[in-house]
């Protein structure tokens, strides 16, 4: 397996990243994540934009033009044999001694790419459907960052794991804010496909984007606004959205059943369309 690391590709046991390094000390950085099918990227002119505003955010340079990123990740997934999976990129503010302020301006940001091989297509859970649990949102007020804290993150997926389920779906003010991982959206008997509006307090999903074009030709109607753990369970169908679940059916929230229990007809309609956009 090969990795990149600041300009170079290396074996995986050969790429290190210093103890001083801020994204291990402070979590100060920020990634992305985006799926290869076939050998090639998917939507990722959208993942490597993201990219570019989490850094800006944060006030990191963006070491690369979106070009660079793409010539860099292909070659890892050339390089990687690479059909179908992930591709991960993290760049952090660099390797300084430790003070919470920022480094002197020129220490280079710390660059890193790996892929990681998953098959996304035939994931045996699009055809069951997904089980979700929800537990409370602990996470800042900062989530439209792509950051590398991904603590809450790792506590609400725990709790999902701990409870045999496949995500956690993050609450506040008695609404769903987003999955662990991913976009929650929710489907009424009216046709309408409900999604939370995009705000500094969840993350802008990319195949979130990409569902809301193609629910049109599903013949849904978009709405979005705040949606009530309450009216989650008395959904008709709901599924959730990431690039490495693409649009995954959910059969239960909390013990209900959502549905008949299994995937439901729009949903798998609206899987079918991202998959035709995505190959
Ligand atoms: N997670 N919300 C959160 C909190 C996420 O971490 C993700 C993606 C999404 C979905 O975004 P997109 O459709 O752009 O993948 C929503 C990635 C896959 C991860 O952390 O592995």
């Amino acid at each position: 397996r090969t990795v990149y690391l600041n300009g170079e590709f290396l074996p995986f046991d050969q790429a290190r990243v210093p103890v001083m390094d801020r994204g291990f000390l402070f979590a100060d950085g920020i990634y992305e994540v985006s799926a290869v099918l076939d050998g090639r990227l998917v939507d990722n002119a959208a993942h490597l934009a993201r990219l570019d505003r989490s850094l800006g955010e944060i006030g990191i340079r963006n070491p690369h033009s979106a070009a660079e990123w793409e010539r860099l990740e292909t070659e890892l997934v050339v390089k990687n044999g690479l059909s179908e999976g992930l591709v991960y990129m993290q760049v952090t503010r660099g390797v300084a001694e430790r003070d919470f302020a920022f480094p002197a301006g020129d220490t280079p940001p710390t660059v890193v790419m790996f892929t990681q091989a998953k098959s996304i297509l035939a994931n045996p859970l699009a055809e069951t459907g997904a089980r979700v649990v929800t537990v409370e949102d602990l996470r800042w007020k900062r989530r439209d960052i792509k950051s590398v804290a991904l603590l809450a993150q790792v506590l609400a997926k725990q709790a999902a794991a701990a409870a045999g389920v496949a995500e956690a779906w993050m609450v506040e003010d008695g609404a769903i804010t987003e999955g662990s991982s991913s976009t929650a959206f929710v489907v009424t008997g009216d046709r309408r496909l409900v999604t939370r509006p995009l705000s500094t307090a969840l993350l802008p999903g990319i195949t979130r984007a990409a569902v809301m074009r193609l629910a049109a030709e599903a013949d849904l109607r978009v709405e979005e606004r705040l949606i009530p753990v309450t009216e989650a369970y008395a959904a008709t169908e709901a599924f959730y959205t990431s690039a490495s679940a693409f649009v995954m059916p959910v059969v239960s929230i909390d013990g209900r059943t959502i549905g008949e229990g299994r995937p439901g007809p729009l949903t798998r309609r609206l899987r079918e369309l991202y998959l035709g956009m995505a190959r």
